[in-house]
């Protein structure tokens, strides 16, 4: 099973599907989605690509499990396939920015380490040096600076340390959320 819903949002490399090995294709169920490439986070539209046995096992499940995409979602959804792809370009290259501004921001906070992600639109500090447990830094970080992070750990033992942002938002809001953050750090 390979979950590719940032396939299009790469920044300066090419996205790899495990499926296009010799092989694979009989093999990898690939599952994308709407929500990312076409900002289409609260319409719930995504879509699995399989052989076709299966796919008409998922169909049955899918019916009887969460019924039907609504009908002006599904329209949105050819509409996006369908039509010109430039703006799904021009949104790219904002995030690019975006994530080098918030990159550089964190880098010069107190106590954190950032690396530059080559996709998607999150960021994964490494807070160490900031003397606190992610959770703790998180919860800290939400209350005393009202800035909502996720604590690495969400993610399985190996995140403690780091912290999970996302800059799915305004560079104006980035910056303000990077000045609150260093206040509130340089508190601790
Ligand atoms: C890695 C990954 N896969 C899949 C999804 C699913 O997105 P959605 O449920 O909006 O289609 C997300 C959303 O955050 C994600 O981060």
């Amino acid at each position: 099973m390979s979950d590719e819903i940032y396939s299009r949002i790469m920044y300066g490399s090419e996205h790899f599907s495990i499926s296009s090995l010799p092989g694979m294709k009989e093999r990898t169920i690939i599952l994308d989605g709407f929500s990312k490439t076409y900002a289409m986070t609260g319409w719930r539209a995504g879509y699995g690509v399989m052989n076709k046995d299966l796919a008409a096992m998922v169909a049955k499940l899918m019916t009887n499990s969460n019924s039907c995409t609504n009908s002006f979602v599904q329209q949105a959804c050819v509409e996006a396939l369908q039509g010109s792809q430039s703006e799904v370009d021009k949104m790219v290259a904002e995030f690019q920015k975006r994530r080098d501004f918030i990159v550089d921001g964190l880098n010069q906070i107190k106590g954190f380490s950032c690396k530059k992600p080559l996709g998607a639109f999150y960021v994964f500090p490494n807070i160490t040096k900031t003397g606190m447990e992610s959770k703790k830094l998180a919860d800290y970080l939400l209350s005393e600076a009202g800035v909502a992070a996720l604590s690495g750990t969400a993610f399985g033992e190996y995140g403690q340390g780091y912290l999970r942002l996302s800059y799915a938002n305004s560079i104006e809001n980035i910056a303000k959320a990077l000045e609150r953050i260093d206040a509130a750090v340089k508190k601790l």
